[in-house]
């Protein structure tokens, strides 16, 4: 028993961040030019147009939310003045409405993929490993949260966040999660098991985000026929 929780806590997390790094250099080296989410916007874009921006701006307050929980310590939100109670009460509110609307995003997501036939047939191998897993993460997300006032109100931020330290401090604190609620557990596994398998998944596409293209430089357009600008000049070429 041990040995597994050594294995599962003190390992596994070193393979997935292997995976995330090394498997995203690889496909940027040998696959860049296939760093997409293959796209299935011209099959169908009412349902899309709905389940993709809330799955992904739910996700952006999801993820800024662990930031928060995973990263800064419960002394140093104490030391300005934000109890536990309240970051507790918090986190219950933003986390469960992000979570929710995430949820709610994906289902709208899957659905379209099950049921439009020309998106179901874009559907891989991958996608069938990547979709029930990514569902799964956030069904267990979202159960920890919700469920976090009627189990006895678990400080995830005196368990979960101490080994999430532990691993990027490269002294992993076993015991820190081994003592967690299962589904706690249940969650972490399946975010590693996540980032395992992104740059093999269609979720490679979050490194192409066109984020570049809020401050590209305008494009000019000119009509055909138009003439020259005012004050340009006119000369033959040299
Ligand atoms: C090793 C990686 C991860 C760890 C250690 C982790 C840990 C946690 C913790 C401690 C909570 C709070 C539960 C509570 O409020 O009591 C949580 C909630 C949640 N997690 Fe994660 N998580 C991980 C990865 C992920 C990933 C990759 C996703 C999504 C793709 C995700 C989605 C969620 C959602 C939707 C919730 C519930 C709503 C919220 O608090 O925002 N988690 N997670």
């Amino acid at each position: 028993m041990k040995h597994l929780q050594v294995a599962l806590w003190g390992v596994f997390p070193y393979v997935a961040l292997i995976l995330f790094f090394a498997g995203s250099l690889w496909r940027y080296r040998y696959d860049r030019f296939g760093l997409t989410t293959r796209s299935s916007q011209l099959h169908e874009s009412r349902l899309l147009s709905i389940g993709g921006p809330l799955f992904h701006f739910g996700l952006l307050f999801v993820l800024a939310g662990h930031v928060v929980g995973l990263i800064v310590p419960e002394w140093l939100t104490e030391d300005v003045h934000v109890s536990e109670p309240l970051y507790r009460a918090n986190a219950l509110l933003v986390g469960g409405v992000a979570g929710t609307a995430t949820a709610a995003g994906l289902a709208i997501l899957l659905w379209r993929r099950l049921r439009v036939r020309a998106v179901r047939a874009g559907t891989g191998r991958s996608d069938r490993v990547l979709f029930p897993v990514l569902a799964a993460v956030l069904l267990a997300g979202l159960t920890a949260t919700l469920m976090g006032p009627v189990s006895g109100n678990y400080d995830y931020r005196l368990g979960v966040s101490v080994w999430f330290r532990s691993v990027w401090e490269l002294d992993p604190n076993v015991p820190a999660m081994t003592s967690a609620p299962l589904v706690y557990q249940v969650h972490a596994l399946l975010g590693m098991a996540l980032f395992a398998l992104w740059p093999f998944s269609r979720l490679v596409h979050a490194f192409a985000a066109p984020v570049g293209y809020v401050t590209r430089p305008y494009v000019v357009y000119r009509s055909r026929g138009a003439g020259p600008p005012s004050g340009a000049r006119t000369g033959a070429r040299r």
